[in-house]
């Protein structure tokens, strides 16, 4: 019997627990997501030496430092710690909606929509329209225009707030796209948030710098914890007057955390070490992930697979059903190698090792052994 994904993942080797602060750690076999990546030495020396005041009272240096440094980074007049992606856009998206009837446009793919729990019907208010995006790829100021409710009929649900995600399964959505996207908002008086828990991806593949995707926003939620490695936290930022608000609805969720600098002082050394000091992300590890990630879609491809999605950033999207494969047999035949899967997709997330892309590849020559035995040649999405 084919077991299932979580006993697959379970039999999958991690790493024998001398140091939970090690590198490597488990996640280097571990292509379920980056959000899997784990703090290292360096944030425990930050966490070890940070300062312990009480950030409810504003007088935690290491987090107050922390989001001035990524308003100034983004462009942004403040920005506001909060411990979770979903905190983020959640707080974020309830501080722009303000009065229903109202309605959020997104991307049907998004985190918004799908994963936050429907934190946005509930927290805020708001309806959902979610769409999908006409060329494949990412939303277009076409796909938004046909779809942004604008109208003075009482009947309708008028859009508020245009919430983007970029990257969106690994893709990106190209910087122009977004200004225009944001320019028509600002002409209808719309909001614009970003979901950018992986925007320091978007920058690192030289997409464009920070500042000229966080500024097409009215507000950006950034993440420490998933690409970057740090064990907590999230950031959001935008005008002074939005964080303020902000805070407020932050505190009514319980996300107002006392001696915050064990939190604030690992995402810094995440950002400096992990994104780099460079505005795109130069002296940082994301870059040398992609170059990984390409070489992982290029094993697959060279190997006879076909990829379900384009490889941009650091998501490889295998077709393994083209491979005669579904998801359970995919993860049982990863554990054979101790490597933890979870469907298609591949996150090259900078603590995958060299070996673990070996190991890869041997299961991918399994995988493709079968596909030639077997004549299979199901769907592919191209790419
Ligand atoms: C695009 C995106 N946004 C938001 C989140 C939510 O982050 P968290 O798990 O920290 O709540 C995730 C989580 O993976 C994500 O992928």
């Amino acid at each position: 019997m084919t077991p299932s994904i979580e006993e697959a993942n379970s039999k999958a080797a991690t790493h024998k627990k001398v140091n939970a602060w090690q590198t490597p750690g488990p996640a280097a076999y571990d292509f379920r997501s980056d959000t899997i990546t784990t703090p290292n030495e360096s944030m425990l020396n930050a966490i070890i030496n940070t300062t312990l005041f009480d950030d409810v009272y504003l007088e935690d240096t290491t987090t107050t430092d922390l989001e001035k440094s990524i308003a100034e980074l983004s462009g942004h007049e403040a920005a506001l710690l909060v411990m979770s992606g979903t905190m983020g856009n959640q707080v974020a998206l309830r501080t722009h909606l303000t009065a229903p009837p109202q309605s959020v446009l997104c991307d049907v793919r998004g985190h918004i929509v799908n994963y936050e729990a429907g934190g946005v019907s509930s927290l805020s208010s708001a309806m959902m329209i979610a769409i999908s995006p006409s060329n494949g790829h990412h939303l277009t100021l076409e796909d938004v225009k046909k779809h942004a409710v604008i109208s003075d009929n009482v009947h309708a649900c008028p859009t508020r707030v245009i919430s983007l995600e970029n990257t969106l399964d690994g893709m990106i959505m190209p910087l122009d796209e977004v200004r225009e996207i944001s320019a028509f908002a600002r002409e209808n008086d719309i909001k614009m948030h970003l979901d950018g828990a992986r925007i320091w991806e978007l920058v690192a593949a030289d997409a464009g710098s920070l500042p000229e995707f966080t500024t097409c926003f009215d507000s950006a939620s950034l993440c420490f914890s998933k690409g970057l490695g740090a064990p907590i936290g999230s950031i959001i930022v935008g005008s002074k007057s939005f964080i303020d608000h902000s805070r407020r609805i932050r505190k009514m969720i319980g996300g107002g955390t006392r001696q915050a600098g064990i939190i604030t002082a690992a995402a810094r050394v995440a950002v400096q070490e992990n994104f780099g000091t460079g505005p795109r992300g130069e002296g940082g590890k994301l870059r040398g992930s992609h170059a990984r990630a390409r070489k992982v879609a290029e094993m697959w491809r060279s190997k006879g697979g076909k990829l379900a999605k384009p490889v941009e950033t650091n998501m490889v999207w295998l077709d393994i059903e083209d491979a005669g494969y579904s998801a359970e047999q995919f993860a049982e035949l990863g554990a054979t190698e101790d490597l933890k899967i979870i469907g298609g997709r591949l996150v090259v997330h900078y603590q995958i090792t060299e070996d673990a892309v070996e190991r890869l590849g041997r299961i991918m020559d399994k995988m493709l052994e079968k596909k030639k035995t077997n004549g299979t040649n199901g769907t592919n999405n191209g790419h």
